[in-house]
């Protein structure tokens, strides 16, 4: 039987194949250079991008639990200038055929667009994915992706900034994502990730936060069927909106389900995070029409 064809145009660009890894799991690529062949990947989501530098939470940031992990990195990262100056031209350089999404946070609605205006006029990003899960200062830390006033807003100020494709990355933890969603496609973004991290908290025996920070992000198995939910809601409300899969995925049957619920690509994380060959295998099954 021949094999399924796995190009696909999304937001109007080609992806080889629907497989990405996700935001934050992959860092900015060059620490999986050697790992993995990147350039087999439908595209790499780079880790957050912020403003300003951020030194991240206090160890110890990561927690297993039967389910998965839960982390709290705290969107660490070194900042726009450095992004600008020295991981985005070593992506550029070694990403060919897959494509650089570029994750951006902000703490301020106007930090989304400034992060996006400081990097748009660089050749080589296909898309930006907005981190709306990130808590809103001015509003006491409620998360942004939890107000669709914010979502609006946030989307729109973006949108004025960029001619590129811009996705809203919404938190599986909404009592409505699918009408978060439709909030962002009015807005202006041309799709959505469904999902992030799941809130959480894991103690020792003692009653102790296993996290330096206390509470944490949930990822990896648990969020499977949240995740596979997330798509076909909204898949349902808005059936030409290009949807990232992303949550929980182990093998290539965990694709499939994400692919039948309607995503357009899928987003591998914590389950790269833990066998750097993964994606790799799922390609190959894909290719071969296995699973
Ligand atoms: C260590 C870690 C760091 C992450 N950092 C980011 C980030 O910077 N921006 C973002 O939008 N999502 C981030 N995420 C969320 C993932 O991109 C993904 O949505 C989530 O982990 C669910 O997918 P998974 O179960 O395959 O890991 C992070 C997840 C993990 C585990």
């Amino acid at each position: 039987m021949a094999s399924p064809p796995l190009a696909r145009e999304v937001f109007g660009v080609r992806f080889q194949n629907p497989i990405l890894l996700a935001s934050g799991t992959a860092g900015y690529g060059r620490e999986l250079d050697g790992v993995m062949d990147l350039e087999r990947l439908g595209g790499i989501v780079s880790k957050a991008v912020s403003l300003e530098p951020r030194a991240g939470n206090a160890p110890p940031r990561v927690a297993e639990f039967r389910g998965g992990m839960l982390n709290s990195v705290g969107l660490a990262n070194p900042g726009l200038a450095q992004v600008r100056a020295v991981e985005l031209p070593w992506m550029f350089t070694h990403l060919r055929t897959a494509r650089v999404l570029v994750n951006v946070v902000g703490f301020a609605a106007g930090e989304y667009p400034a992060v996006i205006e400081g990097l748009d006029d660089l050749d080589g990003i296909t898309a930006y994915e907005l981190n709306l899960s990130c808590p809103n200062t001015a509003a006491g830390g409620l998360e942004f992706g939890a107000d669709p006033l914010a979502v609006a807003d946030i989307v729109a100020r973006c949108r004025r900034v960029t001619r590129r494709p811009l996705v809203a990355k919404l938190s599986p933890a909404l009592p409505d994502i699918a009408a978060l969603a439709l909030v962002a496609r009015d807005a202006g973004a041309d799709g959505v990730s469904v999902v992030n991290t799941l809130p959480g908290l894991a103690l020792d025996p003692g009653g102790k936060a296993r996290l330096g920070n206390g509470n944490g992000g949930a990822s990896g198995p648990v969020l499977l069927p949240a995740g596979v939910l997330a798509v076909r809601r909204v898949r349902e409300r808005a059936p030409d909106f290009p949807v990232i899969g992303v949550g929980g995925v182990r093998g290539v049957a965990d694709v499939r389900q994400y692919l039948a619920a309607g995503a357009s690509l899928v987003g591998i994380g914590t389950g790269a995070l833990a066998d750097p060959r993964l994606p790799e295998r799922i390609i190959r099954a894909l290719e071969r029409g296995d699973g």
